[in-house]
């Protein structure tokens, strides 16, 4: 797929902003500071509803204004859709998909999808778990949109129970015994969801590893093998438990926790806590690999997602449940590339430019036209402050 057109409204540093895209790549020059990451933000919200560089909406909207705009046009195979999204801080966004009735945003979900790579990114190898775990649902949102309901649910009822173990804490410091009636009905609405959340995760990590191992292999020198490997509490070793013992397991660890989690006043284990464990030649990445290896880590993961969302996915791998039917029909994502290519020696930037050139949609952002690889070069574009212009 590809964007042909996005148009922004009042998005960050653009008080109005249009822009028509090429397949094949396209590359934004413009100075530090004037908009470009700004500009492939936009795109990547359309296709998670998520921003990579802030975990909520306000800031998305231009400083002065109520609410932002983005307007994209997407062409897969023959078919063409236009998505108009709204974004209104401390309010439902709301969405219009093919000029139809504005409604939820969670409607656009899976018309765009979009792998970005960016030197924040080196946070999902280096950083806290919150990145990875962020990494993993924003995926599984790509791959099923569904699931962004399952997840919002979960993060809610997360916060109701944690705010109800708050509560039960006080009675007892005040001496009263607490009535746990009410916090068995958060326990299984939290075992349930937490459950279907965990097979989600699992199952795209187990049909991302492989991906991952080959994608590092190609991006670096180094021999050591890359691994992805999910990390839960509840789960024992080695073992894959399918859905309904994930939710049993969850369900049996939340009751264990219970002393505990009243005694802190939070919610101790499930999804929320998990994380996902990055390894090379057998250690941990985070704290042993070196600078150069753990960009090559973080590049090889973008681009074992790149591959995952294009068709990769063996519906036996992950027991069906990402499976499209439509899966193969030019469902390679747009690629954005923002900034990194001044961050790489010449060797993984040929390696990289060589990697990425027949993807269907390339976006890459530079502070300077040297940083951007011949082949990439394709329609090229200047970014003035607030401004687009074809160069
Ligand atoms: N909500 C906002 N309202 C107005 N300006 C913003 C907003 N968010 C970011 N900016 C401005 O956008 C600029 C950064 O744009 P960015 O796309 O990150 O630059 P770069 O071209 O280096 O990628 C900064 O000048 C920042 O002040
Ligand atoms: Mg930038």
């Amino acid at each position: 797929m590809y964007v042909s057109h996005l148009s922004l409204l009042d998005f960050r540093s653009y008080e109005a902003a249009d822009v028509e895209l090429e397949p094949g790549p396209n590359a934004f020059v413009g100075r530090n500071g004037r908009g470009k990451t700004n500009l492939v933000e936009a795109l990547g919200y359309v296709a998670t509803l998520g921003s990579h560089r802030v975990a909520n909406d306000a800031p998305l909207i231009r400083a002065g204004a109520q609410r932002a705009v983005v307007r994209t046009r997407v062409v897969r195979g023959e078919r063409a859709s236009t998505v108009e999204l709204e974004i209104t801080a401390g309010k439902a966004n709301r969405a219009r998909v093919n000029r139809g009735q504005l409604g939820r945003a969670r409607d656009v979900l899976g018309i765009l999808r979009t792998v970005l790579f960016a030197p924040e990114d080196l946070a999902l190898v280096k950083g806290d778990p919150e990145g990875r775990r962020r990494f993993l649902d924003q995926l599984v949102v790509q791959l099923l949109p569904r699931a962004a309901g399952v997840l919002a649910d979960y993060e809610r009822v997360i916060r109701q129970r944690s705010a109800l173990l708050k509560s039960l804490r006080g009675h007892r410091a005040a001496g009263r015994s607490p009535d746990l009636s009410a916090l068995e009905v958060w326990d299984a609405r939290a075992a349930q969801l937490g459950g279907q959340v965990l097979a989600w995760r699992i199952a795209l990590v187990r049909a991302a590893q492989p991906l991952l191992a080959a994608a590092y292999e190609q991006v670096s020198d180094a021999d050591g093998e890359a691994r992805m490997t999910y990390r839960s509490s509840v789960l024992p070793d080695g073992l894959v438990p399918g859905n309904e013992e994930l939710e049993k397991l969850l369900a049996a660890a939340i009751e264990e926790q219970r002393p505990q989690e009243i005694e802190r006043g939070q919610s101790l284990v499930g999804p929320h806590r998990d994380d996902l464990a990055l390894a090379l030649g057998g250690l941990p990445a985070k704290g042993y690999a070196s600078h150069g290896e753990s960009w090559s880590m973080a590049l090889a993961l973008r681009l074992a997602t790149f591959r995952l969302l294009g068709g990769g996915v063996d519906p036996i791998e992950t027991d069906g449940v990402f499976w499209d039917p439509d899966h193969g029909s030019d469902a390679d994502p747009v690629l954005v590339l923002d900034d990194v290519f001044a961050e790489l020696d010449t060797r993984r930037r040929e390696r990289l430019a060589e990697l990425v050139v027949p993807a269907r949609q390339v976006l890459v952002t530079a502070a300077v036209p040297q940083d951007v690889p011949g082949e990439l070069m394709g329609a090229r574009f200047e970014v003035t402050p607030g401004q687009v212009r074809r160069a």
